[in-house]
């Protein structure tokens, strides 16, 4: 595509997973790659946009001519793109932030014994507080799901006050967390839905743009 295609757009695109710590040594974390997010960044930078990249940790090479912020719990990602927000035209969250963290901290390893559980805290939902704070944005969500694609995503669509969702479904060969292709479908806030065919994570970051700035420009 022409280089200044997304010329003058602002942008803040999030990617990978994040980790909670437990203690000195330990975390949870889920599987996300950032593979999906790191090919929208660089999608959007390649054609003149201004991307902020918001990450969590992962282990790609940063896309060039974009602003990348390395951050590691969603309390970090939150912060992180809440200060970004404001000057944002478009905001991709593609990152898989944990929903929970656990209670507490601790400051020393915690030590085996018998069997132990972990009280969890919920975090907070970035993309939901966007919707919340939304002005002229367009906000752009991913639902990663096992069961109920439909139901699940266009569910997360309206909670969220999102303009469109990228729903991946977890079952199908070729689509999801590790890989270099996906099969997405896309639903948006008035209803309609299109089905992408298999294709690599950078031709889908390149029709995820593409329907993500025609919003922009309809509204
Ligand atoms: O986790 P969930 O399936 O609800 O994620 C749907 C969308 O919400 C994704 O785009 C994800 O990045 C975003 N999300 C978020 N903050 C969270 C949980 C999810 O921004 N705490």
């Amino acid at each position: 595509g022409p280089k200044n295609k997304y010329q003058g757009l602002h942008m803040v695109v999030t990617a990978g997973p994040t980790q909670e710590p437990l203690d000195p040594v330990r975390y949870f974390t889920n599987h996300s790659s950032g593979k999906m997010g790191f090919a929208i960044a660089r999608a959007a930078a390649e054609q003149g946009a201004d991307v902020t990249l918001v990450s969590g940790p992962v282990n790609l090479t940063p896309p060039p001519g974009v602003e990348l912020i390395r951050v590691t719990t969603a309390e970090e990602m939150y912060r992180a793109v809440m200060d970004a927000y404001p000057k944002a035209d478009l905001v991709i969250k593609a990152a898989a932030v944990a929903d929970y963290r656990p209670a507490t901290v601790h400051g020393q390893k915690m030590k085996k014994g018998g069997e132990m559980a972990i009280p969890l805290v919920r975090n907070p939902d970035i993309l939901a507080e966007l919707g919340k704070k939304k002005e002229n944005q367009i906000l752009v969500g991913f639902a990663a799901e096992t069961e109920n694609l439909q139901e699940n995503a266009t569910g997360k669509l309206d909670r969220k006050n999102l303009d469109m969702i990228v729903a991946n479904d977890l079952t199908m060969a070729g689509a999801g967390f590790k890989a270099d292709t996906n099969i997405v479908r896309l639903y948006f806030r008035d209803g309609t839905e299109k089905e992408l065919p298999l294709m690599t994570k950078d031709e889908v970051a390149r029709q995820i743009l593409h329907e993500a700035t025609q919003l922009l420009t309809k509204q």
